[in-house]
Protein backbone atom coordinates (compact mmCIF):
# COMPACT_ATOMS: atom_id res chain seq x y z
CA UNK A 1 0.00 0.00 0.00
CA UNK A 2 2.89 2.41 0.92
CA UNK A 3 4.31 2.04 -2.93
CA UNK A 4 1.14 2.80 -4.14
CA UNK A 5 0.48 5.78 -1.83
CA UNK A 6 3.61 6.96 -3.39
CA UNK A 7 2.69 6.06 -6.92
CA UNK A 8 -0.16 8.12 -7.00
CA UNK A 9 1.31 11.08 -4.94
CA UNK A 10 3.60 11.30 -7.90
CA UNK A 11 1.01 11.01 -10.14
CA UNK A 12 1.01 8.10 -11.84
CA UNK A 13 -1.95 5.98 -12.82
CA UNK A 14 -2.99 2.76 -11.08
CA UNK A 15 -3.43 -0.93 -12.43
CA UNK A 16 -6.72 -2.33 -12.64
CA UNK A 17 -5.24 -4.96 -10.37
CA UNK A 18 -3.57 -2.31 -7.55
CA UNK A 19 -6.97 -0.69 -7.51
CA UNK A 20 -8.86 -4.01 -6.66
CA UNK A 21 -5.94 -4.93 -4.32
CA UNK A 22 -6.27 -1.62 -2.09
CA UNK A 23 -10.40 -1.80 -2.64
CA UNK A 24 -10.35 -5.33 -1.51
CA UNK A 25 -7.79 -5.36 1.19
CA UNK A 26 -9.16 -2.15 2.62
CA UNK A 27 -12.83 -3.51 2.47
CA UNK A 28 -11.39 -6.65 4.76
CA UNK A 29 -9.40 -4.58 7.24
CA UNK A 30 -6.34 -5.25 5.60
CA UNK A 31 -5.27 -1.91 4.66
CA UNK A 32 -5.83 0.49 8.07
CA UNK A 33 -7.70 3.81 7.99
CA UNK A 34 -4.25 5.72 8.35
CA UNK A 35 -3.06 4.11 4.69
CA UNK A 36 -6.35 4.66 2.57
CA UNK A 37 -6.96 8.51 4.20
CA UNK A 38 -3.43 8.84 2.79
CA UNK A 39 -4.45 7.43 -0.81
CA UNK A 40 -7.60 9.14 -0.44
CA UNK A 41 -5.49 12.82 -0.29
CA UNK A 42 -3.06 11.96 -3.24
CA UNK A 43 -6.45 10.72 -4.88
CA UNK A 44 -7.56 15.09 -4.59
CA UNK A 45 -4.74 16.06 -5.88
CA UNK A 46 -3.62 14.36 -8.37
CA UNK A 47 -6.84 12.70 -9.59
CA UNK A 48 -7.82 9.41 -11.09
CA UNK A 49 -8.23 9.31 -15.00
CA UNK A 50 -11.37 7.48 -16.64
CA UNK A 51 -10.05 4.43 -16.91
CA UNK A 52 -9.13 4.22 -13.20
CA UNK A 53 -12.23 5.43 -12.11
CA UNK A 54 -13.99 2.36 -14.13
CA UNK A 55 -11.67 0.48 -12.19
CA UNK A 56 -12.27 1.82 -8.94
CA UNK A 57 -16.15 1.38 -9.53
CA UNK A 58 -15.39 -2.21 -10.76
CA UNK A 59 -13.83 -3.02 -7.80
CA UNK A 60 -16.28 -1.49 -5.72
CA UNK A 61 -19.27 -3.39 -6.98
CA UNK A 62 -18.05 -6.39 -6.11
CA UNK A 63 -16.72 -5.85 -2.47
CA UNK A 64 -20.06 -7.49 -1.38
CA UNK A 65 -23.27 -8.77 -2.66
CA UNK A 66 -24.81 -7.87 -6.44
CA UNK A 67 -29.03 -7.94 -6.64
CA UNK A 68 -30.01 -10.26 -9.09
CA UNK A 69 -32.88 -8.44 -10.97
CA UNK A 70 -32.93 -11.09 -13.55
CA UNK A 71 -36.25 -13.06 -12.77
CA UNK A 72 -38.44 -9.62 -13.03
CA UNK A 73 -38.86 -9.30 -16.93
CA UNK A 74 -37.52 -6.01 -19.16
CA UNK A 75 -35.20 -3.33 -18.65
CA UNK A 76 -34.89 -2.45 -15.13
CA UNK A 77 -34.10 1.56 -14.84
CA UNK A 78 -33.16 3.00 -11.41
CA UNK A 79 -32.85 6.63 -10.68
CA UNK A 80 -30.32 8.16 -8.12
CA UNK A 81 -30.31 12.23 -7.51
CA UNK A 82 -27.15 13.49 -6.40
CA UNK A 83 -28.87 15.07 -3.05
CA UNK A 84 -30.54 18.14 -2.71
CA UNK A 85 -33.17 19.84 0.10
CA UNK A 86 -36.67 19.17 -0.71
CA UNK A 87 -35.51 16.49 -2.72
CA UNK A 88 -38.91 14.14 -2.73
CA UNK A 89 -39.07 13.30 -6.14
CA UNK A 90 -38.86 9.30 -5.85
CA UNK A 91 -42.19 9.33 -3.98
CA UNK A 92 -43.51 10.99 -7.09
CA UNK A 93 -41.57 9.16 -9.92
CA UNK A 94 -41.82 5.67 -8.63
CA UNK A 95 -45.63 5.29 -9.02
CA UNK A 96 -45.50 7.41 -11.91
CA UNK A 97 -43.43 4.86 -13.83
CA UNK A 98 -44.74 1.74 -12.21
CA UNK A 99 -48.25 3.15 -13.35
CA UNK A 100 -46.83 3.33 -17.19
CA UNK A 101 -46.01 -0.41 -16.62
CA UNK A 102 -42.16 -0.03 -15.89
CA UNK A 103 -40.89 -1.84 -13.09
CA UNK A 104 -39.07 -0.21 -10.48
CA UNK A 105 -36.86 -1.88 -7.89
CA UNK A 106 -35.49 0.63 -5.57
CA UNK A 107 -32.72 0.33 -3.25
CA UNK A 108 -32.24 3.88 -1.21
CA UNK A 109 -30.30 5.30 1.88
CA UNK A 110 -30.45 7.23 4.13
CA UNK A 111 -30.23 11.34 4.66
CA UNK A 112 -27.03 12.19 6.13
CA UNK A 113 -25.97 16.12 6.42
CA UNK A 114 -28.11 18.87 5.14
CA UNK A 115 -30.24 16.57 2.33
CA UNK A 116 -32.78 14.27 3.29
CA UNK A 117 -32.92 10.36 2.48
CA UNK A 118 -35.75 8.77 0.88
CA UNK A 119 -36.04 6.24 3.60
CA UNK A 120 -37.12 8.91 5.95
CA UNK A 121 -39.40 10.28 4.56
CA UNK A 122 -41.31 7.03 3.68
CA UNK A 123 -41.03 5.57 7.69
CA UNK A 124 -43.04 9.12 8.71
CA UNK A 125 -46.20 7.22 6.95
CA UNK A 126 -47.56 5.03 9.72
CA UNK A 127 -46.42 1.53 9.97
CA UNK A 128 -44.70 1.75 6.33
CA UNK A 129 -41.20 -0.41 6.43
CA UNK A 130 -38.33 -0.35 4.60
CA UNK A 131 -37.24 -3.34 5.77
CA UNK A 132 -37.59 -6.36 2.87
CA UNK A 133 -36.02 -9.36 2.91
CA UNK A 134 -34.78 -9.96 -1.42
CA UNK A 135 -37.72 -12.62 -1.77
CA UNK A 136 -40.35 -9.59 -0.85
CA UNK A 137 -38.59 -7.08 -2.62
CA UNK A 138 -39.04 -9.37 -5.94
CA UNK A 139 -42.24 -10.45 -4.83
CA UNK A 140 -43.46 -6.97 -4.89
CA UNK A 141 -41.80 -5.60 -7.60
CA UNK A 142 -43.63 -8.34 -9.63
CA UNK A 143 -46.67 -8.15 -8.05
CA UNK A 144 -47.09 -4.12 -7.37
CA UNK A 145 -44.67 -2.79 -10.00
CA UNK A 146 -42.60 -0.81 -7.56
CA UNK A 147 -40.47 -1.71 -4.33
CA UNK A 148 -38.49 0.63 -2.24
CA UNK A 149 -36.25 -0.67 0.88
CA UNK A 150 -33.23 -0.26 2.79
CA UNK A 151 -29.96 -1.34 1.15
CA UNK A 152 -28.59 -4.35 2.79
CA UNK A 153 -25.31 -4.37 4.76
CA UNK A 154 -23.76 -6.00 2.28
CA UNK A 155 -24.53 -3.57 -0.74
CA UNK A 156 -21.08 -2.07 -1.76
CA UNK A 157 -19.35 -2.47 1.89
CA UNK A 158 -16.51 -0.81 0.14
CA UNK A 159 -18.19 2.25 -0.35
CA UNK A 160 -19.66 2.39 3.45
CA UNK A 161 -15.81 1.96 4.82
CA UNK A 162 -14.60 4.51 1.89
CA UNK A 163 -17.45 6.73 2.43
CA UNK A 164 -17.22 7.13 6.14
CA UNK A 165 -13.37 7.89 6.10
CA UNK A 166 -13.68 10.32 3.55
CA UNK A 167 -16.42 12.35 5.49
CA UNK A 168 -13.43 13.01 8.44
CA UNK A 169 -10.93 13.63 6.09
CA UNK A 170 -11.86 15.93 3.94
CA UNK A 171 -11.96 14.07 0.66
CA UNK A 172 -15.70 13.75 -0.36
CA UNK A 173 -15.36 16.45 -3.20
CA UNK A 174 -13.81 14.49 -5.32
CA UNK A 175 -15.45 14.11 -8.41
CA UNK A 176 -13.76 10.45 -9.46
CA UNK A 177 -14.57 9.15 -5.69
CA UNK A 178 -18.27 10.69 -5.95
CA UNK A 179 -19.18 9.17 -9.59
CA UNK A 180 -17.75 5.54 -8.12
CA UNK A 181 -19.14 5.49 -5.14
CA UNK A 182 -22.98 6.37 -6.73
CA UNK A 183 -22.29 3.89 -9.29
CA UNK A 184 -20.85 1.46 -7.63
CA UNK A 185 -24.03 0.89 -5.39
CA UNK A 186 -26.57 1.36 -8.82
CA UNK A 187 -24.64 -1.79 -10.39
CA UNK A 188 -24.60 -3.09 -7.39
CA UNK A 189 -28.31 -2.93 -6.78
CA UNK A 190 -29.02 -5.02 -10.03
CA UNK A 191 -29.98 -2.21 -12.83
CA UNK A 192 -29.77 -2.72 -16.42
CA UNK A 193 -29.88 1.35 -16.90
CA UNK A 194 -29.69 4.55 -14.96
CA UNK A 195 -31.40 7.90 -14.66
CA UNK A 196 -29.08 10.31 -12.71
CA UNK A 197 -30.53 13.48 -11.63
CA UNK A 198 -27.23 15.51 -10.95
CA UNK A 199 -28.25 18.46 -8.58
CA UNK A 200 -26.05 21.89 -9.34
CA UNK A 201 -26.41 25.17 -6.93
CA UNK A 202 -26.15 25.77 -3.31
CA UNK A 203 -27.48 23.08 -1.58
CA UNK A 204 -25.90 20.44 -3.76
CA UNK A 205 -22.04 18.90 -4.13
CA UNK A 206 -21.37 20.38 -7.18
CA UNK A 207 -21.84 23.94 -7.41
CA UNK A 208 -21.28 24.88 -10.57
CA UNK A 209 -22.84 23.89 -13.82
CA UNK A 210 -19.28 22.79 -15.43
CA UNK A 211 -18.49 20.26 -12.42
CA UNK A 212 -21.67 18.79 -13.00
CA UNK A 213 -21.15 18.26 -16.40
CA UNK A 214 -17.56 16.99 -15.51
CA UNK A 215 -19.76 14.73 -13.19
CA UNK A 216 -22.19 13.51 -15.88
CA UNK A 217 -19.95 12.44 -18.19
CA UNK A 218 -17.63 10.60 -15.40
CA UNK A 219 -20.66 8.82 -15.03
CA UNK A 220 -21.80 7.94 -18.40
CA UNK A 221 -18.54 6.71 -19.01
CA UNK A 222 -18.30 4.23 -16.55
CA UNK A 223 -21.73 3.03 -17.02
CA UNK A 224 -20.38 2.71 -20.92
CA UNK A 225 -17.29 0.64 -20.13
CA UNK A 226 -20.11 -1.25 -17.60
CA UNK A 227 -22.29 -2.36 -20.36
CA UNK A 228 -25.28 -0.02 -19.40
CA UNK A 229 -27.24 2.88 -20.68
CA UNK A 230 -26.84 5.97 -18.42
CA UNK A 231 -28.64 9.40 -18.82
CA UNK A 232 -28.03 12.41 -16.77
CA UNK A 233 -29.77 15.38 -16.36
CA UNK A 234 -28.74 18.32 -14.63
CA UNK A 235 -31.23 20.60 -12.00
CA UNK A 236 -31.00 23.05 -10.29
CA UNK A 237 -30.72 23.14 -6.55
CA UNK A 238 -30.16 26.98 -5.53
CA UNK A 239 -33.21 26.81 -3.59
CA UNK A 240 -35.03 23.78 -2.13
CA UNK A 241 -36.97 21.71 -5.03
CA UNK A 242 -40.84 22.69 -4.22
CA UNK A 243 -41.74 24.11 -1.13
CA UNK A 244 -41.46 21.57 2.06
CA UNK A 245 -38.62 20.09 3.19
CA UNK A 246 -38.89 17.67 5.88
CA UNK A 247 -40.61 14.39 6.11
CA UNK A 248 -44.09 14.47 6.60
CA UNK A 249 -43.89 17.61 4.79
CA UNK A 250 -42.04 16.28 2.03
CA UNK A 251 -44.57 12.95 2.12
CA UNK A 252 -47.46 15.55 1.94
CA UNK A 253 -46.28 17.76 -1.21
CA UNK A 254 -45.51 14.35 -3.14
CA UNK A 255 -49.54 13.44 -2.62
CA UNK A 256 -50.22 16.69 -3.80
CA UNK A 257 -48.04 16.32 -6.73
CA UNK A 258 -49.14 13.08 -7.54
CA UNK A 259 -52.66 14.55 -7.33
CA UNK A 260 -51.52 16.95 -10.33
CA UNK A 261 -51.68 19.81 -7.39
CA UNK A 262 -47.72 19.77 -6.80
CA UNK A 263 -45.43 23.12 -7.61
CA UNK A 264 -44.39 23.66 -11.03
CA UNK A 265 -40.61 23.08 -10.32
CA UNK A 266 -41.22 19.77 -8.34
CA UNK A 267 -43.88 18.52 -11.14
CA UNK A 268 -41.33 19.65 -14.27
CA UNK A 269 -37.94 17.15 -12.63
CA UNK A 270 -39.79 14.34 -11.78
CA UNK A 271 -41.82 14.35 -15.07
CA UNK A 272 -38.22 15.03 -17.24
CA UNK A 273 -36.38 12.22 -15.31
CA UNK A 274 -39.61 9.36 -15.45
CA UNK A 275 -40.08 10.54 -18.89
CA UNK A 276 -36.30 9.43 -19.46
CA UNK A 277 -36.84 6.39 -17.47
CA UNK A 278 -39.66 5.31 -19.46
CA UNK A 279 -37.44 5.97 -22.91
CA UNK A 280 -34.59 3.89 -21.23
CA UNK A 281 -36.93 1.07 -20.34
CA UNK A 282 -37.95 0.81 -23.86
CA UNK A 283 -41.52 2.19 -23.12
CA UNK A 284 -41.53 4.80 -25.29
CA UNK A 285 -39.31 6.07 -28.19
CA UNK A 286 -39.68 9.74 -27.33
CA UNK A 287 -39.53 11.89 -24.90
CA UNK A 288 -42.88 13.68 -25.29
CA UNK A 289 -44.67 10.89 -25.81
CA UNK A 290 -43.66 9.56 -22.62
CA UNK A 291 -43.99 13.01 -21.40
CA UNK A 292 -47.31 12.78 -22.19
CA UNK A 293 -48.15 9.54 -20.97
CA UNK A 294 -47.07 10.58 -17.55
CA UNK A 295 -49.23 14.05 -17.46
CA UNK A 296 -52.21 12.05 -17.55
CA UNK A 297 -51.29 9.14 -15.32
CA UNK A 298 -51.64 11.92 -12.86
CA UNK A 299 -54.60 13.32 -14.35
CA UNK A 300 -56.32 10.19 -14.61
CA UNK A 301 -55.35 9.30 -10.81
CA UNK A 302 -53.67 5.98 -11.49
CA UNK A 303 -50.06 7.44 -10.03
CA UNK A 304 -52.09 8.03 -7.06
CA UNK A 305 -53.70 4.79 -7.17
CA UNK A 306 -50.52 3.16 -7.77
CA UNK A 307 -48.80 5.16 -4.63
CA UNK A 308 -51.53 3.78 -2.52
CA UNK A 309 -51.17 0.19 -3.68
CA UNK A 310 -47.25 0.59 -2.64
CA UNK A 311 -47.99 1.80 0.40
CA UNK A 312 -50.45 -0.67 1.37
CA UNK A 313 -47.91 -3.15 0.36
CA UNK A 314 -45.23 -2.19 2.53
CA UNK A 315 -47.23 -1.80 6.05
CA UNK A 316 -48.27 1.92 5.44
CA UNK A 317 -51.49 3.11 6.72
CA UNK A 318 -53.03 4.86 3.68
CA UNK A 319 -55.91 6.56 5.59
CA UNK A 320 -52.99 9.21 6.60
CA UNK A 321 -53.39 10.03 2.91
CA UNK A 322 -57.21 9.52 1.62
CA UNK A 323 -58.64 11.78 4.60
CA UNK A 324 -55.58 14.16 4.34
CA UNK A 325 -55.57 14.10 7.50
CA UNK A 326 -51.67 15.06 7.39
CA UNK A 327 -50.11 15.49 11.25
CA UNK A 328 -48.67 18.91 11.79
CA UNK A 329 -46.07 20.03 14.10
CA UNK A 330 -47.59 21.06 17.34
CA UNK A 331 -44.87 24.39 17.18
CA UNK A 332 -44.87 26.55 14.64
CA UNK A 333 -42.71 29.56 13.50
CA UNK A 334 -43.72 32.35 11.03
CA UNK A 335 -41.37 34.47 9.59
CA UNK A 336 -42.72 37.41 7.96
CA UNK A 337 -41.27 40.23 6.36
CA UNK A 338 -40.35 43.37 7.66
CA UNK A 339 -39.92 45.35 4.46
CA UNK A 340 -41.65 45.41 1.01
CA UNK A 341 -39.42 44.09 -1.70
CA UNK A 342 -38.33 40.61 -3.80
CA UNK A 343 -36.87 37.79 -2.41
CA UNK A 344 -33.47 37.31 -3.92
CA UNK A 345 -32.59 34.02 -3.21
CA UNK A 346 -33.67 31.16 -0.92
CA UNK A 347 -30.37 29.47 0.08
CA UNK A 348 -30.77 25.72 0.23
CA UNK A 349 -27.94 24.88 2.04
CA UNK A 350 -28.77 27.00 5.04
CA UNK A 351 -32.75 25.96 4.96
CA UNK A 352 -31.17 22.03 5.13
CA UNK A 353 -29.22 22.89 7.82
CA UNK A 354 -31.56 24.40 9.47
CA UNK A 355 -34.66 21.77 9.04
CA UNK A 356 -31.71 19.18 10.51
CA UNK A 357 -31.38 21.68 12.96
CA UNK A 358 -35.06 20.87 14.15
CA UNK A 359 -34.93 17.59 13.70
CA UNK A 360 -35.92 16.21 10.23
CA UNK A 361 -32.20 15.58 9.42
CA UNK A 362 -29.07 13.59 11.25
CA UNK A 363 -26.52 15.66 12.65
CA UNK A 364 -24.80 12.36 13.21
CA UNK A 365 -25.53 8.74 11.51
CA UNK A 366 -27.42 7.71 14.95
CA UNK A 367 -29.20 10.64 15.73
CA UNK A 368 -32.85 10.41 15.46
CA UNK A 369 -35.91 12.16 13.25
CA UNK A 370 -38.53 14.23 14.26
CA UNK A 371 -40.78 13.32 11.15
CA UNK A 372 -42.48 16.39 11.96
CA UNK A 373 -39.99 18.86 12.13
CA UNK A 374 -39.53 20.83 8.85
CA UNK A 375 -39.64 24.05 6.98
CA UNK A 376 -42.41 25.34 4.77
CA UNK A 377 -41.31 28.13 2.06
CA UNK A 378 -44.20 30.34 1.58
CA UNK A 379 -41.82 32.28 -1.15
CA UNK A 380 -39.45 31.71 -3.70
CA UNK A 381 -36.85 33.00 -5.61
CA UNK A 382 -38.15 36.70 -7.56
CA UNK A 383 -41.75 36.31 -5.64
CA UNK A 384 -42.73 40.05 -4.02
CA UNK A 385 -43.32 40.47 -0.22
CA UNK A 386 -45.52 43.32 1.36
CA UNK A 387 -43.90 44.36 5.10
CA UNK A 388 -46.01 42.69 7.40
CA UNK A 389 -48.09 45.07 9.57
CA UNK A 390 -47.26 45.98 12.70
CA UNK A 391 -50.17 43.90 14.51
CA UNK A 392 -50.22 40.84 12.19
CA UNK A 393 -46.08 40.89 13.48
CA UNK A 394 -47.05 40.88 16.83
CA UNK A 395 -49.98 38.86 17.17
CA UNK A 396 -48.74 36.10 15.31
CA UNK A 397 -45.62 35.90 17.73
CA UNK A 398 -47.77 35.85 20.52
CA UNK A 399 -50.15 33.69 18.92
CA UNK A 400 -47.08 31.14 18.67
CA UNK A 401 -45.54 31.60 21.84
CA UNK A 402 -49.22 30.67 23.66
CA UNK A 403 -49.34 28.05 21.48
CA UNK A 404 -45.69 26.80 22.58
CA UNK A 405 -46.88 27.48 26.19
CA UNK A 406 -50.04 25.79 25.75
CA UNK A 407 -48.30 22.49 24.26
CA UNK A 408 -45.54 22.55 27.21
N1 LIG B 1 -23.63 10.40 -2.93
C1 LIG B 1 -22.99 9.22 -2.80
O1 LIG B 1 -23.62 8.17 -2.72
N2 LIG B 1 -21.64 9.22 -2.77
C2 LIG B 1 -20.91 10.36 -2.86
O2 LIG B 1 -19.69 10.28 -2.84
C3 LIG B 1 -21.59 11.59 -2.99
C4 LIG B 1 -22.98 11.58 -3.04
Amino acid sequence: MVELILKKKHGYVLSESEIDFMVQDFTSGRIPDYQMSAMLMAICFKGLNDEETTFLTHSMVHSGEVVDLSSIPGIKVDKHSTGGVGDKTTLILGPLVAAAGVPVAKMSGRGLGHTGGTLDKLESIPGFSVDLSTDQFLHQVKTVGLAVCAQSANLVPADKKLYALRDVTGTVDNISLIASSIMSKKLASGADAIVIDIKVGDGAFMKTVKDAEHLANMMINIAAKMGKKLVAVITGMDQPLGYEVGNVLEVKEAVKTLRGEGPDDLTEVCITLAAHMLVLAGKYSNLDTARQELILLIKNGKAFEKFLEFVKAQGGDTSFFEKENFPESPVKFDFVATKDGYIARVLALEIGNASVCLGAGRETKDSSIDPLAGITLVKKQGDSVKKAMFWLLYSLQIKNILKRLWNI
